[in-house]
């Protein structure tokens, strides 16, 4: 039944019924994701809202407010995915969304320079160690044009990227560890074709000896290594101290360009980003940065930029070609602009707190039920590994994948069942914003006796192919 047929009065979706107690009243949601998978791949527009994941029906969201979202069935979550990280100030910030509504007044689009992209990319340039930037529209296409830049600026092509580190779905960068440190990466989707990841060299994360090798072998070809500033995208996994530096350190030796994927990061962890902890008190910077998410302040608007000599390679003003009708869009750095001036000192030590006390009470609650696990944070950004017993960090892709994803699926579900949201994969991070008030935070820990009592009755590995199709309905 199509849910425009409901009743304005109908007491679920009316806008002044009173919340849900979460549960399994769904009836809404999946008859949006039938529609949805006839009309869409999958019946979303990113693979991971889908569940497939964590099995079950995807949550179709129909309002959020500060710390919460409201679904079409009318049940209300904490939301710890923040539309995985962009949200900093929590949702529907009045101050954010006086600011919208104000541009959009003035109309949307023009494909012109406007007066708020100039002050954003000034904020930017501000706040972090860049000195020249251009704005985009997605965190795809900043990594795609850092990484054209740097082969442009060099003159060389190999790019070195880390595994398990995500910086979009740009051919080049969707690639996975060839079968020696110094030979080519292959493509990890069909659709790319091997000439794209020829140029492409994964290495483990964190691995200094690595690096060391592939320089050794091949640093003149090397056009740059990008890495996520500190990863989130295999869940959280904190660059090991120095490691960001020697990056640096070598590319610069080498004639290569370091590009820090601070599309996560930035703006987030510190108002500086990861940066904000590492280069700017240690006295380096990279040659490069990428920014999206927080930003954007919900919008689509991204960034990148850098050294103004390297930037100064771009066109118009040099040869390297890359444009965008939307770039600069007025409403997305206006949201940008405002959630920026918004993120004080205050916010990031409220979200520091908050993020400290949730790793504790997650960790208690695991402990209690007995179920091994590690929990790793960076700021306001942690997640936690259903990890075999004796392990006690990762560091690395190859052991977040030896997690236990059963667990985490019933450690979720039982989470969502009592009006908590987390990312619907176990290898996401948690996000927090400024509304995660004690409300929002009393709500999570009252939750996580039960979830942990879940992942704890999980008995043994379920079978791969079960847990992948467990979703596919
Ligand atoms: C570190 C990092 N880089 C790049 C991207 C791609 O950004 P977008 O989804 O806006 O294209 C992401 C997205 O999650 C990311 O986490």
């Amino acid at each position: 039944m199509p849910l425009g047929s409901l009743s304005d009065n109908d007491p679920v979706t009316s806008p002044h019924a009173a919340p849900r107690a979460p549960g399994s009243q769904v009836a809404r949601s999946s008859a949006l994701f039938d529609r949805a998978r006839a009309v869409t791949p999958g019946g979303v527009n990113s693979p991971v809202r889908s569940f497939s994941a964590v099995g079950g029906t995807p949550r179709f969201i129909e309002s959020a407010h500060g710390a919460y979202l409201r679904d079409v069935d009318g049940n209300e979550y904490v939301d710890l995915v923040c539309s995985w990280g962009p949200m900093l100030l929590g949702h529907a910030h009045p101050e954010v969304l006086a600011a919208v509504s104000a541009a959009v007044a003035r109309g949307t689009s023009y494909g012109t320079p406007t007066r708020p992209e100039v002050e954003l990319a000034e904020e930017i340039v501000a706040r972090t160690p860049v000195e020249r930037v251009r704005l985009v529209s997605s965190g795809t296409e900043a990594t795609m044009s850092a990484i054209r830049l740097a082969r442009g600026f060099t003159g060389r092509e190999l790019v070195v990227k880390f595994a398990g580190c995500y910086h979009g779905h740009v051919d080049a960068l969707l690639a996975e560890a060839g079968s020696g440190l110094a030979t080519h990466a292959v493509p990890g989707t069909p659709g790319v074709p091997g000439a794209s990841t020829a140029a492409t060299l994964v290495l483990p994360y964190n691995d200094v000896e690595a690096l060391r090798q592939v320089f050794a072998a091949r640093g003149s070809e090397i056009a740059c290594v990008i890495t996520e500033a500190a990863p989130g995208n295999m869940g959280v996994v904190p660059p090991a101290p120095g490691f960001n530096a020697f990056l640096a350190r070598t590319c610069t030796e080498h004639g290569a360009l370091f590009v820090s994927d601070e599309v996560m990061t930035g703006f987030r962890v510190t108002r500086s980003g990861q940066h904000g902890l590492e280069g700017a008190i240690e006295g380096w910077a990279p040659d490069l940065l990428t920014f999206g998410k927080v930003m954007g302040g919900g919008f689509p608007a991204a960034a990148f930029g850098g050294r103004a000599d390297v930037m100064a390679l771009l066109s118009p003003e040099g040869p390297v070609y890359q444009a965008g009708t939307l770039s600069g869009n007025p409403v997305a750095t206006t949201a940008g602009l405002t959630t920026l001036r918004l993120a004080t000192d205050d916010v990031y030590a409220h979200l520091d707190k908050v993020s400290l006390l949730l790793q504790g009470a997650v960790a208690s609650a695991l402990d209690e039920a007995g179920v091994p696990h590690v929990v790793q944070s960076n700021g306001s950004m942690f997640s936690v590994f259903f990890t075999e017993p004796g392990v006690d960090a990762v560091r690395n892709f190859e052991t977040a994948t030896g997690q236990r994803l059963d667990r985490y699926a019933a450690f979720f579900h039982a989470m969502l069942d009592q009006g908590v949201y987390l990312p619907p994969s176990a290898f996401e991070a948690w996000f927090l914003s400024f509304a995660h008030d004690d409300a929002a935070v009393h709500r999570i820990v009252a939750a996580l006796p039960a979830a942990s009592d879940a992942a704890a009755a999980v008995p043994d590995r379920l079978d791969p192919e079960r847990l992948s199709n467990a979703g596919a309905r």
